[in-house]
């Protein structure tokens, strides 16, 4: 830039499952400034996750505020906003007052597991397969409007008189970034709106006849818009006149930030849980082997790009359980030392089957176990396996991507705060007989919604400058034994189905 020529820069704001973050992006893709602030996981019951959307949308201005200030950065500067949130997590709130009606129900929450079962006998479970892509499972979002409208008192008929608003986090963020009470655009995007239960794959609207069925009344929803258009200017706030041009699901947004563009592409980005996307082009392939098909993003008018995605409900959270739950270790990142400190999991296998299990097995009745237990096993092996488990389902994840697709992976992208443990990354390599990459940027969740963002206000020109952005900054090579492989996962399988019928 030409001296006295102020920076340009693209903001996102990521609204994840633990907290939410904003960073500052210049042209190049580089990371300027990040600001972050976690807020409560509330466990009311077994099985049950909430969190607070009024303390959510306080945390979002916080960190939007605190990444300008970080980096001395003027709003004039900031060319457009990109959000990308945590997928499915449902929130009900009055148009009038802007007020939740309820917390949000987080998307590994399985209190409508007995209401799934009940749609899948009255309505057949492949009706909604065929029609959103999806299975049906306590995971999305529509039976979780339908729970809220069901046990919250009055909200049924507050919901008939027009009053209340439904939304992922997406449109929770843009509504009240938009001006809220005063003149809020109620939108959501093609990728979130994919994670319903609710909308048609091909038609990329509403399923009239689908929300009816699952008993969600059309009036609540948000219009359905593409991931890379401007929906309004923020109104108010740090960012106050600043174009809001892009909305797309967190594991969507790390598809577009690892640049995976053409057909074939695929990335795995290890958070709380973790999704392995790969593009399939305009085409949306069903799935025969327990995979998700879903949008994986659209960029104004042109085409949709769908996506086939392997879900994993619990990674990260397992080790944030050792952590908080359990007390066996007092950081995230002590679970690698402890893990090292043994040569291999002394015969225990760890299935964490949280919030039941999601792909390839879509039960939300199994819950986890622990196998293999010994006077032997102490708590490094434990977190051995706490390791392996994820790498392990990474495995079960890229055994249906082939199946579904046909195609062979021949290295998988990785993101996320996981992917600085070696152990781990090293394991994945191993359990997959493949090499694992990570790009430079690690931050590929809000990059990917700065991108589109970004895409939409004219700041990048097409996709090709973005993809000149993609560096390598690391890669871990397989170097197990092929026989010692197949026996672990033999075991890791047992495990699995131990997992299962639990609560019959
Ligand atoms: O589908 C759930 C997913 O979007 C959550 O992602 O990174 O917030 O755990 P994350």
């Amino acid at each position: 830039d030409a001296e006295g020529t102020p920076r340009e820069y693209i903001a996102a704001i990521d609204q994840g499952t633990t907290s939410s973050r904003c960073i500052v992006f210049d042209r190049d893709g580089r990371v300027v400034s990040v600001d972050q602030k976690e807020h409560e996981q509330i466990f009311p019951k077994p099985g049950w996750v909430e969190h607070d959307a009024a303390e959510i949308w306080t945390n979002v201005q916080e960190v939007v505020a605190g990444a300008l200030a970080k980096a001395r950065i003027a709003k004039e500067q900031v060319k457009a906003i990109g959000i990308t949130n945590q997928r499915e997590t449902t929130l009900l709130w009055d148009r009038n007052t802007g007020e939740p009606v309820h917390n949000a129900i987080v998307w590994q929450d399985t209190r409508t597991d007995a209401l799934c079962r009940e749609l899948g006998r009255n309505v057949g479970q492949d009706r909604f397969r065929r029609d959103t892509g999806l299975p049906l499972a306590s995971y999305f979002a529509g039976p979780k409007i339908r729970w809220l409208l069901d046990n919250v008192e009055g909200l049924k008929e507050r919901a008939e008189r027009g009053e209340i608003m439904f939304g992922t986090m997406d449109s929770w963020v843009i509504w009240n970034l938009t001006g809220g009470t005063d003149g809020g655009v109620h939108v959501t995007d093609v990728t979130n709106a994919s994670r319903t239960l609710l909308m048609s794959l091909r038609s990329l609207q509403w399923d009239e006849k689908i929300c009816a069925s699952i008993g969600v009344p059309t009036s609540l929803l948000p219009e359905i818009r593409s991931s890379a258009e401007v929906f309004g200017t923020a109104k108010g706030g740090a960012l106050d006149g600043v174009p809001v041009a892009s909305a797309l699901g967190d594991q969507q947004a790390a598809l577009f930030g690892q640049t995976c563009f053409s057909v074939g592409e695929g990335k795995s980005t290890y958070g709380t849980g973790t999704f392995l996307l790969m593009n399939t082009g305009t085409r949306a392939i069903n799935s025969y082997a327990g995979l998700v098909t879903t949008v994986g993003y659209r960029i104004g008018d042109q085409d949709p790009v769908y996506a086939l995605e392997g879900s994993i409900a619990v990674t990260g959270a397992l080790v944030q359980w050792m952590r908080d739950q359990m007390g066996l270790i007092n950081s995230a990142a002590e679970i690698e030392t402890l893990a090292r400190s043994v040569e291999d999991n002394g015969g225990a296998y760890f299935v964490p089957a949280f919030s039941g299990l999601f792909a390839p097995y879509w039960r939300s009745d199994a819950r986890g176990v622990i196998t293999g237990l010994t006077r032997y096993v102490t708590k490094a092996h434990i977190a051995r396996a706490v390791l392996e488990a994820t790498a392990w389902q990474t495995r079960e994840i890229v055994d249906a991507m082939k199946k579904d697709s046909g195609m062979e992976l021949t290295t998988l992208k990785v993101d996320g705060g996981m992917t600085s443990n070696n152990l781990l990354m090293q394991n994945i390599a191993d359990f997959l007989d493949a090499p694992v990459v990570r790009p430079m940027v690690s931050e590929t969740t809000c990059l990917g919604a700065a991108y589109a963002a970004g895409l939409a206000v004219g700041f990048w020109n097409d996709v090709e400058d973005l993809r000149a952005n993609w560096r390598r900054a690391a890669e871990w090579t397989p170097q197990m034994d092929a026989a010692e492989r197949d026996r672990a996962y033999t075991y890791w399988l047992k495990a699995v189905q131990r997992t299962m019928g639990w609560l019959d």
